[in-house]
């Protein structure tokens, strides 16, 4: 299923919101300014500030505080993954050299530094305490996360319920906050708020859950390397689906071999045969398509629009078992 062109029914906002970030992220560096240019030329999908743009004008009337929230949730976004490649040390990210490789980790984590504070002086220029609590909660949760998740690949002993805890915190977090603020930002009733932050809890779930199965489908064109997630010693749901009915002696085997960490290629091809032989994939598959349901499912209470068919729409790509 593609996504390309789900922005033509938000011609507007879209414009401005590459405008507005474009013109916020200008420098006196010009070390800043050509690693932000290189972001911008390999931008993602940006579905987050797709989702803030959509989401208010299937709620109400968009305005230029919506198309604020559609911004910081985008240069938050940026912040954290500039922050990640540095933790994980990773070499690639769509498709291109991670700024970290291409320039150096200093760089990266200032750029993202950079971002993060840019983000906060846009809703700093145009208060609104709540809005402003939903992203600082975000924040907090995404931070929080990342070390929990790193706690967990020290102790290896994730469970279930920690790892819907992490990707809630690193993921869905975000989701929520670009949703939920958006939404305020037109004014909405609480029942459809209330609605629409589980609109954008499911599609968070639903949307890491995605990422973690494709991190086990090397045949997949993600534009990052496969196998990432078992060398860096998370335990992400594919697994976990799989340790579930593995018994102990492969469980142990497979502990053994992340704890000694000298032959990655035995361990992801280990990881692969348990999730081949007990159905991690399938079962990983049927949590995302449960998670994607729900967020359609959320959505009931709005009424009939073309934004509304497009979150639907939105939510169904991520269910979707292509790229
Ligand atoms: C990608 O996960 C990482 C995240 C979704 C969140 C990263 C958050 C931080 C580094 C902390 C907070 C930073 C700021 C600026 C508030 P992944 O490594 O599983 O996915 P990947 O394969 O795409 O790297
Ligand atoms: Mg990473």
């Amino acid at each position: 299923m593609e996504i390309k062109g789900i922005n033509s029914n938000i011609d507007k906002e879209w414009y401005s919101f590459q405008k507005i970030m474009k013109e916020n992220l200008e420098s006196n560096s010009s070390l800043l300014n050509t690693i932000n240019s290189y972001l911008l030329d390999n931008k993602g999908k940006q579905i987050r500030p797709l989702l803030s743009i959509l989401s208010a004008k299937a709620c109400g009337q968009a305005n230029e505080l919506s198309v604020t929230c559609a911004v910081v949730a985008e240069m938050i976004h940026t912040a954290t993954l500039l922050h990640d490649d540095v933790a994980d040390n990773a070499s690639y990210r769509r498709g291109a050299p991670t700024v970290q490789t291409t320039f150096s980790p200093a760089a990266s984590i200032l750029t993202g530094d950079y971002w993060l504070a840019k983000a906060l002086s846009l809703l700093v220029k145009n208060p609104n305490p709540q809005i402003l609590g939903f992203f600082t909660k975000t924040v907090e949760d995404l931070s929080e996360g990342e070390l929990f998740q790193m706690q967990k690949a020290d102790s290896l002993d994730t469970t279930e319920e920690d790892y819907y805890n992490i990707i809630y915190r690193k993921t869905a977090s975000l989701f929520v906050a670009a949703i939920k603020s958006a939404v305020y930002s037109v004014g909405t009733n609480k029942e459809i708020l209330v609605s629409m932050e589980r609109y954008a809890y499911h599609l968070g779930i639903a949307f890491q859950i995605r990422d973690d199965i494709f991190d086990y489908m090397p045949q997949l064109n993600t534009g990052k390397p496969a196998g990432g997630d078992i060398k860096e010693k998370k335990i992400t749901l594919p697994l976990i689906c799989a340790l579930n009915s593995a018994t102990s002696e492969e469980r142990g085997s497979l502990m053994v071999l992340m704890r000694e960490t000298i032959d990655d290629e035995r361990l992801v091809n280990e990881a692969n045969s348990l999730i081949e032989k007990y159905s991690g994939i399938q079962l990983a598959q049927k949590a995302l398509l449960g998670h994607c349901q729900s967020a359609e499912d959320a959505l009931s209470v709005l009424n009939e629009s073309v934004y509304k068919s497009d979150l639907v729409k939105l939510a169904r790509y991520v269910g979707d078992r292509e790229v």
